[in-house]
């Protein structure tokens, strides 16, 4: 694993889901009461693109089948509403450094 460049930290947005791209893979970044959090971008349910959903109480909601999940541990907090199911996000070690956040890939 390797620390990566993800964006400046004046382009994540806070409150709010950030789509960006490291090394090729696609990564969502939530900023949410002082803390930021990296996640893989996809929805383990049928694969919607989360920085499309909602940051609700600190949680990533899906926008399609509102799965919901804990930033921090990717764990499902709320299954789908259609009656599908989804698993644990994958989750990547996040640190700011001179005004940069930097994704562990
Ligand atoms: S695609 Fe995310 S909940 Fe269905």
């Amino acid at each position: 694993m390797t620390w990566h460049k993800a964006a400046l930290i004046d382009e994540v947005a806070d409150n709010a889901l950030t789509r960006v791209e490291v090394q090729g893979r696609e990564i969502l970044l939530v900023r949410s009461g002082g803390n930021i959090f990296a996640t893989q971008l996809r929805c383990t349910h049928e694969d919607d693109d989360l920085s499309s959903g909602t940051l609700e109480d600190g949680r990533i909601v899906c926008g399609f089948h509102y799965a919901t999940y804990d930033p921090q541990s990717g764990d499902v907090v709320a299954p789908p509403q259609d009656g599908g199911e989804a698993s644990r996000l994958m989750t990547y070690g996040v640190r700011v450094e001179q005004g940069e956040v930097l994704v562990d890939i």
